[in-house]
């Protein structure tokens, strides 16, 4: 696992973006999975500029999200496909066909999680997965109790993502208690792994997280197992983290992050 702390959000999304930016140059027909939620937005906003720029081309890339609520319609302003057709597919030359999230409307719950991972399969696995963190500790919506193993299924959402994402909905209440997500095993399953963790809300659970042991109570702990996994995180999330100095080093000093400082 790398650690990259950049002194500001700003810098730590733009980094973000560079990243992902450059794995599709470097790689046209790219497959992309990726994150919903607040800290991905200015990812989102970055990402368009550099397509507007030339700076990068999404034209042949393929997306997957990793969740989607339960009953929620494409069309409803806070479901996922939403989310990500504002902040990033409307805004870019992808082909909005080529972009995938679960269906929260699907009759059947267990074929379309079987559907989604099977998608994924036939295009040859994901490249990179850009994912965030949630508060109880969750990528995706996989939260404290999931298997590392897990595929994508349908979750019920704990207090704390209730809690955390309710504030979005009108009323609060409306906001669904069930989602599809991509399991701890399909986002394991990417080539390369990007987390992005920002802000002080974010920075106990960001320790524990990176430098806890592994625990099904904190998914995104799972990310340990991964061999080619990025964490960049602004000063604040990364305020808790024991090995700071250590990780600045490697940043500041190894080649390989030359172009990227
Ligand atoms: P946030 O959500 O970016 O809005 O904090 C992240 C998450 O819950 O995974």
């Amino acid at each position: 696992m790398e650690v990259i702390i950049r002194p500001t959000a700003a810098e730590a999304e733009k980094l973000t973006a560079r990243i992902i930016a450059d794995a599709i140059n470097a790689k046209p027909e790219f497959k992309l999975g990726l994150a919903t939620g607040a800290t991905m937005e200015n990812v989102y906003a970055e990402l368009s500029r550099m397509n507007k720029a030339g700076e990068v081309d999404f034209s042949q890339v393929r997306s997957w999200n990793l969740d989607e609520y339960v009953g929620l319609a494409p069309e409803h302003d806070q479901s996922y496909r939403y989310y990500m057709n504002k902040n990033l597919f409307n805004n870019v030359n992808i082909d909005i066909r080529n972009t995938h999230l679960p269906d929260g409307l699907a009759a059947d719950e267990e074929a379309e999680a079987a559907r989604y991972d099977d998608s994924i399969d036939e295009a040859g696995g994901i490249d990179l997965w850009l994912v965030g963190i949630g508060c109880s500790g969750h990528v995706g919506f996989n939260d404290p109790g999931t298997s590392f193993s897990s595929r994508t299924h349908v979750a019920y959402l704990t207090k704390t993502t209730y809690e955390q994402n309710k504030i979005y909905f009108t009323p609060p209440e409306s906001m669904p208690r069930r989602a599809y997500t991509a399991g701890v095993g399909t986002v394991l399953d990417a080539k390369k792994i990007v987390q992005l963790i920002t802000g002080k809300r974010k920075a106990a659970i960001a320790a524990a997280a990176i430098e806890g042991p592994m625990t099904s109570m904190i998914s995104s702990s799972a990310l340990q197992l991964h061999p080619d996994t990025v964490v960049i995180l602004d000063a604040e999330a990364a305020a808790n983290l024991k090995l700071r100095d250590f990780y600045d080093e490697v940043f500041q000093n190894d080649p390989k992050w030359a172009a990227y400082r």
